[in-house]
């Protein structure tokens, strides 16, 4: 190669190179796609799921109400369906979680939406979301459907808290079986 083709191979690779990076650093802005929970497309796709669950009082699968243990409420009630969302439908278990003073099964029935405090889901996304995970999309809502955040001010949306000893995933992952449902569990 004479010394005019080196030069213009090494602006080349020089350009592209720059290109790559530009790319590489331009990602996150563009998505987080590097956060584990409560970035921009998990919030998104909790509020869309939101709107899909809509009417899940009346869903034909669903527990009665029952005794809970922290940290969800002192009262919880299941429901399962498949639900679409964003074009694709999925497996979703929600779980409403109820607490105030002197609660009994009787006041939680009489008037569920008073005392529903929190509701909870797990949603299994497609292979490859948290492979390590079973792939479940966790999110915490108030009961407006607003999702709620942690102390840091993180929405409790995505695979949370993926790499922490503590929260959703780190506790699930000691439901029976593997699959990080409790539900499911033979006592
Ligand atoms: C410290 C442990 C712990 C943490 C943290 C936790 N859970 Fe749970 N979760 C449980 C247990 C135990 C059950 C089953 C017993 C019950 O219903 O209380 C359960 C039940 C559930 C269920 C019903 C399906 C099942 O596994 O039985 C959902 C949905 C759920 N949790 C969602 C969440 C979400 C979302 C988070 C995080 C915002 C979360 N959980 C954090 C312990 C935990």
């Amino acid at each position: 190669m004479r010394r005019g083709s080196w030069l213009r191979f090494g602006i080349a690779a020089v350009a592209t190179v720059g290109l790559l990076c530009w790319a590489v650093a331009g990602e996150p802005a563009r998505g987080d796609a590097h956060m584990a929970f409560g970035g921009e497309g998990d919030v998104a796709f909790a509020e869309a799921l939101w709107s899909a669950m809509n009417g899940y009082e009346n869903w034909p699968m669903q527990s009665g109400v029952y005794p809970g243990m922290s940290p969800h409420g002192k009262f919880l009630k299941l429901y399962y369906n498949l639900v679409p969302v964003e074009g694709e439908t999925y497996h979703l278990i929600i779980k409403d979680n109820f607490g105030g003073a002197d609660l009994t099964k009787q006041t939680v029935m009489a008037a569920p939406q008073k005392h529903l405090q929190a509701v909870t889901i797990m949603l299994q996304r497609e292979p490859g979301y948290d492979s390590g995970n079973q792939n479940w999309f966790w999110a915490k809502y108030a009961p407006d459907g607003s999702v709620a955040t942690n102390p840091q001010g993180t929405a409790l949306a995505g695979r949370v808290a993926k790499g922490s000893g503590q929260g959703c995933i780190a506790c699930h992952r000691k439901a029976g079986g593997g699959d990080y449902v409790f539900a499911n569990d033979t006592e």
